[in-house]
This record gives C-alpha cells, structure tokens and sequence, in this order.
C-alpha cells in the first residue's frame, strides 16, 4: 500500500519560524475505525493560526506536540470510509493536517459539492471566507457610507471584508504588503484606495497617509494584524467605531516595540466608546450552513472575487507557511499535493 507523508513539528520555534522546526515523516495510511473516513487529499491549507500552535503556551487551542503531525485543514478523496454518509471517491473536508493521507472522524468532516473546485472550501468559502462574512456582521456592524480599514487586505480574509463592506456602501482603504498588493486590493478588490504599509518607517507617517484618505475618520478597523497599523489607525477611530479584533500576525513571531506604546492609546477606546471585540472562529460554526447559502454563488458567478497562490508538494510546506507568514503570499495559501 502506499506510504503516507506528513509534516511533524520537529522543535519549537523561537521567533519566526525557519525551515529545521519541522520535519518530513512518512508512515503507513491510517486505517479508520467506525464512524472515521480517510482522506487522500489534493489541496492543504496554510493559515496563520497556525504559527501559534507551534509554541507551547496556553491559548484558545492546544499546541500541536513535538513530533505530532502540524495541524490544518484539507481536502482531497475520501479512499476508506466507515461512517454513514461518507463513501468512497467523495469529495471531503477535514482536519487533515500537514499530510498526505489523513484518518477523520466524520462528525468533524464534510462531504464537498462535486461542481465546486475543493480548494474554494480553504479559503473563500471556508474558515476565512467564513470568518470575514459572520465577523463582520456580528462585530463590524457596517452601515452604508461609513469608512472601513483592512490589513492583509489581498489575503483570504481581508479580501472578503472589503469586498462585504463595498457592497453594504462603506468607503473602505486596504493596508497591504508592496505596491503590486495595492494594485490587487483596489482592481481586483475593488478598495477605494490602498496604502503600502511597508513603505512606512513609523506608524505616524502611516497615519498621516490614512488620515488623508480616511477624512471622516474611520468607523470600523478590523485587525488582522496589530502593530504599527493598529497604532495608526486607532487615533483615527470615530466615536462609536468598531473593532472586531481577528488576529494580530504581526506580532505572532514575537512583539515588536510599538506594543509598549499601545497600553496609551488604550484611552482612545473609553474616549470614542469603541466596541472592540475580539472573536475566534470556532464559536460561531452555527452560522456556516447560512453562509453557504449566501456567499458561494457569489464566488462562483464572480461577484466576490477570490485569489489562491498555490505552492507544490508536501515538502515545499515549511517554506511556504514561513514565506506567508511575512508577507510572500498574494491570495490564500494552499499546497497542491
Ligand atoms: N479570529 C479568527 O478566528 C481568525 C480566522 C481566520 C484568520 N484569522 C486571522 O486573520 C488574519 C488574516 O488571515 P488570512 O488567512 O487572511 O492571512 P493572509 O492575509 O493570507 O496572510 C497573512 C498576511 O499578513 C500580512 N502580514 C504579515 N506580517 C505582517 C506585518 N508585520 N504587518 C502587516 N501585515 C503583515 C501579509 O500581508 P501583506 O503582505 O499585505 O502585509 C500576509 O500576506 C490573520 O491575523 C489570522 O490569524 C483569524
């Protein structure tokens, strides 16, 4: 039978990670036990998430072990089923990992549309599709006319926030990596405009450009990454502005100096009654069979547009999570097996 691949943590990382924290392992294909599948799967998905698991500290999920195969989703065929509802050569998603062939338990998977291109389901019509469209709503609260900021603006989160904002009639402005990124956020985006964040010394002259941009202050921030953005753009906030707190990944390699400044602009949040407010995905799957029935026709018909930046083969994962992690993606990062 052939052999299963898969990317174990090999060491914990200090700082960013580097390509030695991990390791290729190759074993036996699982065989599943009842109400489990085993997925042979085509297309991993690489998320930021994921650098947290890697450090051992006490978070929202547990760390993945040394040695345990890293987390993630996946898709791919399913090649042995014993659980009702799944047979054999569907389409499935699931916690795969970072692996070639993966043992699920059925109640944690799902059988995927044959018509829909599975990859579409790791990111636009997956967990970050789905984080943008039910974290925007619940926290960001939009309102027609209102000004909207994004970072990682091209990636498959920030996308599909400027893209819902657009369409609910909000002015929205993209932060994003280098002057191509920009171009993507407003032609394909369609963002009202776009600043290069990397093209900023301090989070001052950041806020000078936004606030230009931005000339009735900004009413919903929503924080993909903390740092010197989230310090140049809070003082811009309007009264009653929202803050739906999504993720911080500049900081998920260790904290840069800004955040010693940010304890001061804490004040701005009792000053302008913000509501900022921090969610994780996984409390909200109850909402996900609406938002299949709302956004995939949308991502289909090309209504909502959607980039994926596809790397090749399993070995090839450490490189591209760690070039993702700074920047090196444009569009959501998937492995193709
Ligand atoms: N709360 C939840 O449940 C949940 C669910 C999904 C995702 N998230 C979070 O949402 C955020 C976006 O996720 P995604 O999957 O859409 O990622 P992504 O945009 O595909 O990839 C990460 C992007 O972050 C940007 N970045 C990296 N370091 C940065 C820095 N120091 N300063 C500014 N930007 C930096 C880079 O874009 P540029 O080159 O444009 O800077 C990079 O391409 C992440 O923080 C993630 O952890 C949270």
């Amino acid at each position: 039978m052939t052999d299963m691949q898969r990317i174990a943590l090999a060491r914990r990382p200090k700082g960013d990670p580097v390509p030695e924290d991990f390791s290729l392992e190759t074993g036996p294909v699982p065989e599943p036990v009842e109400g489990e599948i085993v997925i042979e799967t085509s297309h991993l998905s690489l998320d930021p998430y994921m650098r947290g698991r890697m450090d051992d500290v006490q978070s929202y999920a547990p760390s993945v072990a040394i040695g345990e195969t890293m987390t993630g989703q996946g898709v791919g065929r399913v090649i042995a089923s014993k659980a009702d509802g799944f047979k054999v050569g569907d389409l499935a998603t699931g916690m795969t990992g970072w692996a070639s062939h993966a043992v699920v338990k059925a109640a944690e998977a799902r059988v995927l549309p044959a018509e829909v291109p599975p990859s579409l389901f790791l990111g636009a019509l997956g967990m970050p599709g789905f984080t943008a469209w039910t974290g925007l709503r619940k926290y960001g609260r939009p309102q027609a006319d209102e000004t909207l900021v994004v970072a990682a603006a091209t990636g498959p989160v920030g996308a599909m926030v400027g893209q819902l904002a657009k369409a609910a009639g909000l002015r929205t402005i993209a932060i994003a990596g280098g002057a191509e990124k920009c171009r993507i956020a407003t032609e394909t985006f369609g963002f009202d405009a776009a600043l290069d964040h990397r093209a900023y010394e301090t989070a001052a002259d950041l806020r000078k450009d936004l606030a230009e941009l931005a000339p009735d202050g900004v009413d919903i921030y929503w924080e993909n990454v903390g740092g010197k953005i989230l310090e140049a753009t809070l003082p811009l906030m309007n009264v009653g502005g929202r803050i739906p707190v999504c993720g911080m990944i500049s900081w998920y390699g260790g904290v840069e100096e800004s955040q010693d400044r940010l304890p001061m602009m804490w004040r701005s949040i009792l000053v302008k009654r913000l509501h900022v407010s921090g969610f994780i995905i996984f409390d909200h799957w109850d909402d996900y069979p609406e938002f299949l029935t709302d956004i995939p026709a949308k991502v289909l018909s090309g209504e909502i547009k959607h980039l994926e930046d596809v790397a090749q083969g399993l070995d090839n994962m450490p490189t591209a999570f760690i070039s993702m992690l700074k920047g090196g993606n444009t569009g959501k990062q998937i492995v193709a097996l």
